[in-house]
């Protein structure tokens, strides 16, 4: 049987960011430093920017260098008012912007926005824009627990339009290790793409996501194992994109190939074989309210793994016999869940794609089935893109045409989000 008509890769379904309008709006703290690589990611990309220094980090950073990477002029403090303007600048920015960039967010300038004071050239564009703005905060960690920046925070999170980014712990500029860390250089990127995709909203605020990512590798002996080409990349996508939905996310994850900047801000159990995956699901089950289960789990083990290395010579006769078939997880989790628990799982095939998720998705059981064929260039393991089938409730099949990963993930998490709602008790009847 020939493979069924999924629809040719378009090369990814064109990057989010391509031609899109993003301004970058850099207040002064130390991590000001890592912005001009963003910005020329995002021109790489094709995304048109401009830049705004605030009078901070015009000390920390060079216009000069960020006007070259952008292709635009930066401006800085003394642009604001010019008599050989027609316009205010901080108005003519303000409106020019489709999303905001506003990286690092300092303590200073979080208060500004908060408080309504446009004082700068910077907080006047930021207080004048009606664009949703992707906010990501970097400061000592005592200044981060300040009362003062805690409370305007909170604030900021009741705002519509704007997506805060919280910062992550580690080493920090002053030689303090904790929070404070503005979020690295992959995850704004990510966030900028996943604000351009989804919007700002927070449909999975208060829910808990369980995903599962990557291949599990199976040890023969000491030296060889049994795995497959996963990198994580899907699993990984979705658990970013639900914690920008604002998800709770719990990821179980094998030996991962992908930028470590997209693990970021996630809680994290990884795992080497497919019984350490197993225990780990079973664990972290109970407090789910959705699964996702991307990982790609082996088929099959070695019953008693040989302790040391074999010998080259007796590798084929060794590999003969001693074989046990993994548990499939996916059906196991679907027969422990609970109520109002959805699953969506994943099915990696070749040839006729759609034939074999029909019989795969009756087989487990889940309430929804991505499948996605392995046998095309621009789709499944390791590709940037994917396509394929939606299995769901009620015979539904939807057939989703080649797209990047992080936009597929968010159209998953927008049918698992649906899923969850239609398992919920206290859903209302239908027809109500
Ligand atoms: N899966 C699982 N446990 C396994 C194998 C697979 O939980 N031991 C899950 C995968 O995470 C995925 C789904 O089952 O969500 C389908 O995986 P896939 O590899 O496509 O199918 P298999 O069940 O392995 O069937 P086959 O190899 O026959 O295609």
């Amino acid at each position: 049987m020939g493979p069924d008509p999924v629809p040719a890769s378009d090369g990814g379904g064109g990057d989010p960011l391509a031609g899109r309008r993003v301004l970058v709006l850099i207040s002064g703290s130390i991590a000001a430093v890592k912005l001009p690589l963003v910005v020329s990611a995002l021109v790489q990309r094709g995304a048109r920017v401009r830049c705004v220094l605030s009078p901070s980090a015009e000390r920390l950073v060079s216009a000069v260098a960020l006007a070259s990477l952008s292709r635009e002029p930066c401006r800085v403090e003394a642009d604001q008012w010019s008599h050989q303007a027609p316009r205010p600048l901080h108005i003519e920015l303000a409106e020019w912007a489709e999303v905001v960039l506003l990286a690092p967010l300092s303590a200073t300038t979080l208060a500004r926005w908060v408080h309504g004071l446009a004082d700068t050239l910077l907080a006047s564009t930021l207080i004048a824009c009606e664009a949703p703005v992707l906010a990501a905060p970097a400061m000592n960690s005592a200044m981060w627990a300040a009362p003062a920046v805690r409370r305007n925070w909170k604030e900021l999170q009741r705002w519509e339009r704007v997506l805060p980014l919280e910062p992550g712990s580690g080493l920090l500029a002053c030689d303090r290790v904790g929070d404070g860390r503005m979020a690295a250089p992959g995850v704004l990127l990510l966030a900028l793409e996943s604000l351009l995709l989804a919007g700002w909203g927070r449909d999975w605020q208060g829910r808990r996501l369980l995903v599962s990512a990557g291949p599990t590798r199976e040890p023969l002996d000491r030296a060889r194992c049994l795995t497959n080409p996963s990198t994580g990349r899907m699993g990984v996508l979705l658990a970013q994109a639900a914690r920008l939905r604002g998800a709770a996310v719990d990821l179980v994850h094998g030996p991962l190939a992908l930028d470590p900047d997209w693990l970021e801000g996630l809680q994290r159990w990884p795992v080497m074989t497919a019984a350490e995956m197993e225990a780990a699901l079973q664990r972290l089950q109970g407090g789910a309210d959705a699964i996702a289960m991307a990982a790609a789990v082996a088929d099959h083990r070695r019953s008693a793994p040989e302790p040391g290395k074999l010998a080259k010579h007796d590798l084929e006769a060794s590999l003969s016999s001693g074989w046990e078939p993994v548990p499939d997880l996916l059906a196991e989790l679907v027969r422990r869940r609970p109520p109002g628990q959805a699953i969506l799982g994943f099915a990696a095939q070749s040839g006729a794609v759609l034939e074999a998720a029909r019989a795969k998705f009756a087989r487990k059981g889940c309430d929804l089935l991505f499948a996605n064929p392995i046998d095309r260039d621009g789709a499944g393991f390791a590709a940037a893109s994917n396509e394929g089938w939606l299995l769901g409730p009620g015979a539904r099949e939807r057939r989703l045409a080649s797209t990047g990963k992080l936009a597929l993930a968010h159209r998953l998490l927008s049918a698992l989000a649906e899923a969850v709602a239609f398992r919920s008790p206290d859903r209302e009847p239908a027809g109500r």
